[in-house]
């Protein structure tokens, strides 16, 4: 069993002790989808107010395909530049969106979902897949979460 000590006061205490969780959990542990799954398990249990927490993996050259996840029932393929996903693993840039209803292109897989964040996962230069957080809340992500799943991303890249 797994029991981690998360802090909840502040969002740098949060993503400080989410990081460390999430190298205990992968470290050590070659097999990709299961640390993409404990990922995703940490993000759902530890983040307030998220209806969807997962990874989009980068298959042949430019599509992404549906990894773990903790939601609902999602799309299974975005080519990139579709949708925030793909805008992400286009630009290897983080997209932070407050209202997704004004993202030109925006794939709707819940209907409840009002503010997204995504982070690409880089290795040698390479999005090798994305960390997709989606909300309920309008403008729930902050730079703060972005720098933390950021340090994610980095250091779970050679462990996917
Ligand atoms: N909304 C995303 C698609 C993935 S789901 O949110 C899980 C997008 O526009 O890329």
């Amino acid at each position: 069993m797994y029991a981690f000590d998360i802090a909840t006061d502040d969002k740098p205490s949060l993503y400080r002790d989410l990081c460390e969780a999430v190298d205990a959990i992968t470290t050590d542990e070659p097999d990709a989808i299961a640390n993409m799954a404990n990922v995703a398990a940490l993000l759902w249990q530890f983040l307030p107010d998220l209806n969807w927490a997962g990874f989009y993996r980068t298959v042949g050259e430019d599509e992404l395909v549906l990894g773990p996840f903790q939601g609902k029932a999602a799309c299974i393929r975005i080519p990139f530049g579709r949708g925030v996903c793909g805008a992400a693993a286009a630009s290897g840039e983080t997209q932070l969106v407050e209202d997704v209803h004004a993202f030109p292109g925006h794939i709707a897989c819940d209907a409840d979902s009002r503010s997204e964040l995504v982070v690409p996962v880089l290795r040698e230069g390479r999005v090798v897949a994305v960390i997709d957080l989606d909300s309920p809340s309008a403008a729930r992500f902050d730079a703060d979460d972005a720098r933390g799943i950021e340090a994610i991303a980095a250091l779970v890249a050679e462990r996917l």
